[in-house]
């Protein structure tokens, strides 16, 4: 038994999330953490809410509300939504924890003491009617160059210009539409990853079984200009964690705070303290998890992200981890994702368009989408999610191949043999045939689930349903019955086990259809199917078994014309 840590990016505190965020992360860290405990390993799935940051302050002001209030319900809400979608976190903590807090100021501390902080000091906009400095995409005014009125702090989307702020001609803060603006100084702390530079390469060419996706992308920003650079991890907010030195203050830090990528990553950590707190647990029982000096030096750490979130889990966070100089855990293996695309454009937040998370649930459930969004992963490259796909892949696999497959057998079954498993004839040449290319199969899709090939191993997992199908089909238990009933009750017998089978085996991906097959088998036998050849014969003579439900309904077309209209629009 292995010890596995999964984290998944924490999604930003401002609003729901939509399906392309979702499969980017959260979605496929769940599969592999839902195979990972059926095969019986200890996992740990952690994620949580990124609460800090402009975007949090300003989604508060403009709900009318305090922004730790504001968090903590969209926290609620966020968390209710994952609950929807059956992602088994085993903790979803927020980023503005206490936890957070000490640990942040804990690591500034220690980065410190190695000499890796430095102080910078840096003019920026001040808007005394705000009350705050501006970070420039919230200045707007007339650019100097084309004469376009709404031209952002660090360039013009008109004439394409690199501005800096100072160079808008009436110059305004786009929160207030104040012009009283003047500029600054400030200081800021800088992490200095040059420094770290060689270390961080060196552990990056270690890492050989890394996609490529992931390695082209830190190496671009290692190598990319002059190189990495030293980042500022300090800002001039109100919301964020206070700069300190550990417990101590930080002279001439006052009022200021981490910036967000700083404390972001960190919460994958004191995420697990909180884990440990509410579940009563001791500091021993997260730091075994993450302190390669008190138990995890045996764990191996994966990460789920999109691949806009890779620059800073290669480069930033593991600066951090390892300029601490502490034996901290850093990630074993990194799993990026391209964009999931909507329909012919782009998924918005600012635009609302797509699908979020929250509509997508209130026409259908979870499985619908967890099976979609998984089996058409943006791996190899982007992905599009259109309405006829998805109704084509639902119809066809859930609904023709596997939920067709469960109600004929059920159906069969009582109408000819009663509730329970019929003990009659043996397995032949058929079952043994059905056994073998199983057996192959099986070890294939664990492969490929191991090794997080999403896509892939949804097609494999479809190609097992299939086999059922086929065996169903070309052994005719309905025709059997008339000559052979003996030979009929060998067939639906091998057909039910399949279907507890299959529940265990499609479980990572549709658990709540999982549940309805296995509950139906009247078993709670979820041992993973290693020995095929035991795992058919598993549910004994007499067992009693129910038909279940209709597992997976077909979208109609004019469902999909209906939602491919609904959602075209902007939600506001
Ligand atoms: O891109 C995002 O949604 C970020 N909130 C991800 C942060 S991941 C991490 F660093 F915690
Ligand atoms: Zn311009």
């Amino acid at each position: 038994m292995a010890r596995i840590l999964i984290t998944s990016a924490i999604p930003y505190i401002n609003g729901i999330k939509h399906l392309g965020n979702l499969v980017g992360s959260q979605l496929p860290a769940d599969l592999f953490a839902r195979y990972m405990r059926a095969r019986g390993h200890e996992v740990l799935f952690i994620c949580a809410t990124d609460e800090h940051g402009t975007p949090a302050e300003l989604a508060a002001a403009k709900a009318g509300k305090p922004v730790d209030a504001y968090c903590a319900e969209m926290h609620e809400v966020q968390a209710e939504i994952a609950r929807g979608f059956r992602l088994s976190f085993d903790h979803f903590g927020r980023s503005s924890s206490q936890r957070n807090h000490r640990l942040t100021q804990h690591f500034a501390k220690a980065l410190d003491d190695n000499g890796l902080i430095r102080e910078v000091s840096e003019s920026q906009v001040y808007s005394v009617d705000d009350g705050r400095f501006l970070p420039d995409r919230y200045i707007e005014g007339t650019c100097p160059n084309c004469g376009y009125t709404s031209a952002r702090g660090d360039q013009c989307d008109n004439c394409t210009k690199q501005l800096d702020p100072t160079d808008l001609i009436d110059a305004r803060s786009t929160i207030s539409g104040s012009t009283n603006l003047e500029v600054r100084e400030t200081k800021h702390l800088y992490l200095m990853q040059r420094s770290l530079r060689d270390k961080l390469e060196a552990w990056i060419d270690s890492k050989v079984d890394w996609p490529i996706l992931t390695t082209s992308i830190a190496k671009k920003w290692l190598n990319d200009g002059d190189g990495l650079q030293d980042r500022g991890i300090t800002r001039d907010l109100h919301w964020g964690i206070p700069v300190r030195k550990g417990d101590e203050p930080w002279p001439g830090m006052e009022g200021k705070v981490f910036y967000v990528w700083f404390d972001a990553p960190i919460e994958y950590i004191a995420g697990t303290a909180e884990w440990a707190d509410a579940n009563g647990l001791d500091d021993a029982a997260w730091e075994r998890w993450w302190r390669t000096d008190k138990g995890a030096a045996d764990v191996t750490y994966y990460q789920f992200m999109g691949k806009d979130n890779v620059p800073f889990h290669t480069l930033s966070f593991p600066a951090t981890i390892l300029g601490s100089g502490e034996p901290w855990k850093l990630v074993d293996y990194l799993k990026s994702f391209n964009y999931l695309n909507y329909d012919g454009g782009q998924f918005s937040t600012s635009r609302g368009r797509g699908v979020f998370m929250d509509q997508a649930l209130s026409i259908l459930p979870s499985d619908y989408w967890r099976w979609w969004l998984l089996s058409h992963a943006p791996e190899s490259s982007d992905a599009e999610f259109t309405w006829e796909n998805f109704q084509a892949s639902v119809n066809k696999d859930l609904a023709d191949v596997l939920g067709n497959l469960v109600s004929r057998v059920t159906k069969f079954a009582v109408s000819k043999f009663g509730e329970t498993v019929p003990g009659g004839g043996e397995f032949g040449p058929q079952e043994a045939a059905v056994i073998a290319d199983l057996g192959t199969r099986i070890t294939e899709y664990g492969a490929l689930m191991e090794a997080m090939e999403v896509r892939k191993a949804a097609a494999e997992l479809r190609g097992i349903w299939v086999v059922g199908n086929e065996y169903l089909q070309s052994s005719a238990p309905w025709t059997v019955v008339k000559t052979d009933p003996a030979r009929a009750q060998a067939i639906v017998r091998l057909a039910l086990n399949l279907i507890r089978v299959y529940a265990i085996l499609s479980r990572p991906f549709i658990p709540d259809a999982a549940a309805m097959m296995m509950a139906a088998m009247g078993s709670d036998d979820w041992t993973w199917p290693e020995d095929i050849s035991a795992g058919l014969r598993t549910l004994p003579e007499g067992q009693v078994f129910t038909v279940p439900e209709n597992l997976f309904r077909k979208i109609t077309d004019e469902e999909r014309a209906d939602w491919q209209t609904r959602f075209a629009g902007v939600r506001t």
